[in-house]
């Protein structure tokens, strides 16, 4: 009993120096990769799949975490729609498409792919709701996403969300009239 103690410990000694070495390989052959430059970067080739996985799960959780104390206001106020409308067609459209138009060079070119927000969404819808606010006005990194935060206030940010909500049930005539802006409301305030 008495010898075994200090076999055993040595035997854990050895483990931990093991897994300290293959940690340390490891760490150096990833930096060696990130400096061999052979990871493709361009947007035209999609990510392989350990990539894939890494940044979507990131985003993903990122999203979810911080926009759940988001507070949901009233969003069926018809005057919100109006100029919600208006300013999606101005500034989101061409990436995030309208009804009748399946396709631009953003929604084929950029990489991620902006989603078409003609098509509804799936999940909680309260959740969905407060999850398009935040990434509105924060953007999200390393994609074609912008925050508009810093350019447009939470009331022009929530006009918009109101329009996301009904814009899949939109015929593309009903599209033109709700977005089309009228004379005193041209231009930006
Ligand atoms: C230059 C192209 C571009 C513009 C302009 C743009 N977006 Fe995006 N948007 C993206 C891309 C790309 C993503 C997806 C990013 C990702 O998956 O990481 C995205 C994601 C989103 C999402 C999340 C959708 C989902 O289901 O995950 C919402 C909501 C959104 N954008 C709304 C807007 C609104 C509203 C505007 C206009 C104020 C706008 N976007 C303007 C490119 C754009």
């Amino acid at each position: 009993m008495g010898a075994a103690a200090p076999v055993f410990w040595r035997n854990i000694l050895k483990a931990i120096k093991s897994l300290l070495f293959i940690a340390l390989i490891a760490t150096g052959g990833l930096i060696a990769f990130v400096y061999s430059g052979t990871y493709p970067m361009g947007a035209d080739e999609p990510h392989t799949r350990v990539t894939h996985w890494l940044l979507e799960t990131l985003r993903e959780k990122s999203i979810a975490r911080a926009s759940r104390n988001v507070q949901l206001p009233e969003l069926k106020d018809p005057e919100l729609l109006l100029s919600g409308g208006a300013d999606y067609n101005d500034m989101c459209a061409g990436c995030h498409l309208k009804p009748g138009v399946t396709e631009s060079d953003f929604s084929l070119g950029l990489y991620p792919a902006p989603p078409d927000l003609t098509k509804p969404g799936s999940g909680d819808p309260q959740q969905h709701v407060r999850q398009q606010f935040w990434i509105i006005k924060h953007g999200i990194k390393a994609s074609g996403m912008p925050a508009w935060g810093p350019t447009h206030d939470d009331g022009r940010i929530w006009a918009m969300v109101a329009f996301l909500q009904k814009l899949p049930d939109l015929t593309p005539q009903q599209y033109q009239i709700i977005t089309a802006r009228d004379e005193e409301d041209s231009g930006h305030h």
